[in-house]
C-alpha cells in the first residue's frame, strides 16, 4: 500500500489541514493593538468548531490553546492579556488533535510595518525550514536535515537555537525521533518512508542561548534579542515526502495578502 493512503498519513492530513486552518484564521485578526488572548480564543474555537481538539491545552499544565511568542519570545509562550503593538512579529504555534492524530504548525506573523531586519529574520528562518524540507526522502540522514538549516541560516548571520528540536508525532504529540535544527551531514538515524516528523527551527538575530522564564514554559533569547520559527509536520513517502500542513490560502509566509 502507498504510504500517502495509510491511517497514519490521513490521519495526520486532516488534523494538519485543520491547524494550517485555524492560523489562516489568526491572520484575518494580527493587528496593532489585539492581544495575544484573542487569537488564543480564535484557535481554541476554530478547532473545536471542526470536530478537534488542541494539544497544547492541559499539555503538561499549559494553559492555552496555542503558543504565542512575539519578538524576542523563541517559543511555547502563553496567550494573555498582552498587546500586540506595530513594528512587532509573533509566532503563533497550534497544534489540532482529530481522531486521535495530531497536526502541529507554526507561522511569524507581521504586526503593521516591520523593521528591515526583522523581514530578514523572518524569511531566513522560513527559507531555511524549506530548504531542509526539499531534501526529504527515504535514506537520507536526520543530520542532513539539521546541516541544511544551520548552513543557510549562519550564511545570513543569524543562529539557531539548540535547546529545542523538532520530533516525531502521531498519536502521541512529541515522540522520537528528535530532529535537530543545526548538525553534520550523513550524521544521525536514516530517514525511512512512512515516518512523520515536525520541523521547527527557532532562529535567532543575535547569539543562540535562550533561557527559561519564570512561568516555566516561555524561552526568551538570553540577549534580548529577535527571534523566528516556522513549523510544518511532514511525513517520509516512497516519493519524497508531503507536508501535511501547508495552507490551503496560500497564507504560509508573511506578508499575507488577505
Ligand atoms: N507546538 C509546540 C511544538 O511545536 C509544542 C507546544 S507544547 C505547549 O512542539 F504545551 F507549550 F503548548
Ligand atoms: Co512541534
Ligand atoms: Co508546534
Amino acid at each position: 500500500m502507498k504510504n500517502s493512503t495509510i491511517e497514519s498519513f490521513s490521519g495526520i492530513r486532516k488534523a494538519g489541514s485543520i491547524a494550517s486552518a485555524a492560523l489562516d484564521e489568526v491572520t484575518k485578526i494580527i493587528k496593532p493593538g489585539i492581544k495575544t488572548n484573542e487569537i488564543d480564543k480564535i484557535c481554541f474555537e476554530f478547532i473545536n468548531d471542526n470536530g478537534a481538539y488542541s494539544a497544547p491545552l492541559f499539555y503538561r499544565g499549559f494553559p492555552k490553546s496555542c503558543c504565542t511568542s512575539p519578538n524576542h519570545i523563541v517559543c511555547h509562550g502563553i496567550p494573555k492579556d498582552k498587546v500586540l503593538n506595530e513594528g512587532d512579529i509573533v509566532n503563533v504555534d497550534v497544534t489540532a488533535i482529530k481522531d486521535g492524530w495530531h497536526g502541529d504548525t507554526s507561522r511569524m506573523f507581521f504586526v503593521g510595518d516591520v523593521s528591515v531586519k526583522a523581514k530578514k529574520l523572518v524569511s531566513t528562518t522560513y527559507e531555511s525550514m524549506n530548504k531542509a524540507i526539499k531534501i526529504l526522502k527515504d535514506g537520507i540522514h536526520i543530520g542532513d536535515i539539521g546541516h541544511t538549516i544551520q548552513k543557510h541560516v549562519e550564511s545570513q548571520g543569524f543562529s539557531v537555537v539548540r535547546d529545542f528540536c523538532g520530533h516525531g508525532i502521531g498519536k502521541i504529540f512529541h515522540q522520537l525521533p528528535n530532529i535537530l535544527h543545526f548538525g553534520e551531514p550523513k550524521s544521525g538515524e536514516r530517514l525511512k518512508s512512512g515516518m512523520v516528523f515536525t520541523i521547527e527551527p527557532m532562529i535567532n538575530e543575535g547569539e543562540y542561548g535562550t533561557k527559561l522564564l519564570n512561568d516555566g514554559w516561555t524561552a526568551v533569547t538570553k540577549d534580548k534579542k529577535l527571534s523566528a520559527q516556522f513549523e510544518h509536520t511532514v511525513g517520509i513517502t516512497d516519493e519524497g515526502y508531503e507536508i501535511f500542513t501547508l495552507s490551503k490560502k496560500g497564507l504560509d509566509f508573511p506578508p499575507y495578502q488577505t
